[in-house]
């Protein structure tokens, strides 16, 4: 079983918890431990990392994993 969980936030950002190497485009690693909450709005200014901007953009997303049925 993985050690690293990545859970959705409804209209929020991405929570990583666990052991990740989190880079740049260079390959230049973002310092963090424990867990990480990555933007998916758009709208930190902190980027990767969420700064709490999606509470006031009006961000909206609530997608929800579907379970596939046994055939
Ligand atoms: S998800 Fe939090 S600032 Fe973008």
């Amino acid at each position: 079983m993985a050690d690293t969980t990545i859970k959705v936030r409804e209209s929020g950002p991405y929570l990583i918890t666990g052991d990740v190497t989190l880079t740049d485009c260079d390959g230049n690693p973002y310092p963090f431990s424990g867990t990480a909450a990555l933007c998916r709005c758009g709208g930190s200014q902190t980027k990767p990392f969420c700064d709490g901007t999606h509470k006031t953009n009006g961000f909206s997303a609530v997608e929800r994993a579907t379970v596939a049925e046994a055939q």
